[in-house]
């Protein structure tokens, strides 16, 4: 494999130099279809942290870059804290039924296991939860949305959408919400420690800015993988993960160009280099042999209306990946065997019903998701390479953990 310095940074070759033409180039927008009007106030941080609140330090694992952080929501330890109380905390939630964490649970790398997320409400979400692992230096947020940026901004749409699902349900509870926080005992100290300059600092915008602060502190890099690439470690990764990971990185698989980098993805972005908004199409889908993916859940063509967006969706990190299945925006591929099936075929073929098609013939397709051969020795020991990017520290770290009593 070849790994460069770039920046200062020890990159898969590639990184940087992959491209299905420009990164999409769309000006920001002050807020998102689901944030609610009467509790958006983008602008309204504490503008510096304020007295008698701590600095959170990070502790960054060797080569991970320093996160951005929004100027108007700094990070300290009282806002960590009280975040990861609110991410835990069913009461966050119309019907007092779920937590954020109903959706990501750690020990799933923060996923849920399912194909889709299911809201409080019982609707099911039209996509796959996410893995929150490195979140802090996701580029965009969501599978293909490129104007959401922030962790802010994302945070409200479970909160307060309905569009396409109800998730938390808190629009048009706000009230009840707040005074269910209001009840507990606990957040009568953790919301004035976090914002020690407010006179009333339990509002849902904190609530906002604390889920933002928690969820930059969910930070994976001690994986087999890191021991072996930043700590030195040459027995890390057995001989046959080495062998995957060459082949990951080789011309044949192609895989680098958009899961390169130190979060095994083209789509991040940190302190001192521009943000790049990429979005590709994998050949999953070709309905019709036109190139249509099933409708309602198209990728970036959804929020651009640009034909050749159609089945652009953001490549996720390749970080835990053991542990986020299914796997894809839908979570329409079960195992990571069937993904690399996907990958060698050069797109997935759909033999009947509604969405049959070959996608290797998908005319919007990425011109790196090429055909290849690959031995079963060889496919597992990808496979062995994917694993050793599973982070069992993360997966069980205390400090990330549930901190409600049980
Ligand atoms: C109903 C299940 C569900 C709940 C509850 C939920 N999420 Fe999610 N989350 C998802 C799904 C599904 C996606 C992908 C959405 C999409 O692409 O449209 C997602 C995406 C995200 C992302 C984007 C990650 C990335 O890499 O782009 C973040 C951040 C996130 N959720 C945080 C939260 C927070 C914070 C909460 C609580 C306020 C929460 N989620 C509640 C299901 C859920
Ligand atoms: C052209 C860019 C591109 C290339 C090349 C590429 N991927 Fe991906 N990968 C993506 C995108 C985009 C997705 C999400 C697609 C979707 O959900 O429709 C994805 C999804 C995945 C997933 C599922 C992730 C999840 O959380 O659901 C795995 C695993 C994966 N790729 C592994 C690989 C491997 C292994 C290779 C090389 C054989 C590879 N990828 C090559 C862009 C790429």
């Amino acid at each position: 494999m070849k790994w460069v310095a770039v920046g200062g940074l020890v990159v898969a070759a590639g990184l940087g130099a992959c491209s299905d033409g420009p990164s999409v180039d769309v000006p920001p927008r002050p807020s998102v279809d689901a944030s609610d009007a009467t509790v958006v106030d983008p602008d309204g941080g504490d503008g510096g942290i304020a007295d008698g609140a701590t600095p959170y330090p990070f502790s960054l694992p060797k080569g991970f870059p320093t996160p951005s952080v929004p100027a108007n929501n700094p990070l300290t330890k009282e806002k960590v804290a009280l975040g990861r109380h609110l991410f835990y905390d069913k009461r966050l939630s119309g019907n007092g039924t779920l937590s954020c964490a109903g959706c990501h649970e750690q020990a799933r790398a923060f996923t849920d296991g399912r194909p889709f997320g299911i809201g409080s409400t019982g609707q099911v979400h039209r996509r796959n939860s996410q893995t929150l692992a490195n979140v802090a230096y996701a580029a965009t947020m969501t599978w293909a949305n490129p104007v959401l940026t922030t962790l802010e901004e994302q945070a409200r749409v479970p909160m307060f959408g309905i569009d396409p699902i109800v998730e938390l349900g808190i629009r048009g509870k706000e009230d009840e919400v707040l005074a269910a926080l209001r009840a507990e005992e606990k957040y009568s100290t953790l919301f004035p420690a976090a914002f020690p300059a407010q006179a009333d600092p339990l509002t849902l915008d904190n609530v906002v800015r604390a889920l933002a602060s928690f969820q930059r502190t969910l930070i994976s890099g001690r994986s087999a993988f890191d021991r072996y690439r930043y700590d030195g470690d040459a027995n890390a990764l057995t001989a046959e993960q080495k062998r995957g990971m060459e082949l990951f990185g080789s011309e044949t698989l192609e895989c680098f160009h958009c899961h390169g980098g130190f979060n095994f993805t083209d789509a991040v972005a940190f302190e001192g280099v521009p943000v790049e908004r990429r979005f590709h199409n994998t050949g999953l889908y070709n309905i019709g042999g036109a190139g249509a993916f099933p409708p309602g859940n198209q990728g970036l063509i959804d929020f651009t209306g640009v034909a050749s967006d159609m089945g652009k969706f953001k490549a996720p990190t390749l970080r835990n990946i053991e542990k986020t299945a299914p796997y894809m925006h839908d979570g329409s591929i079960a195992t990571l065997d069937e993904v690399l099936d996907h990958y060698a075929a050069g797109g997935r073929t759909i033999t009947s019903g509604p969405y049959a098609g070959v996608g290797k013939s998908n005319p919007f397709k990425s011109g790196f998701i090429v055909s290849f051969t690959i031995s079963p020795e060889d496919k597992a020991a990808v496979i062995a390479f994917l694993r050793s990017l599973t982070d069992e520290a993360f997966l069980t770290d205390p400090s990330l953990s549930n901190p409600w009593p049980q």
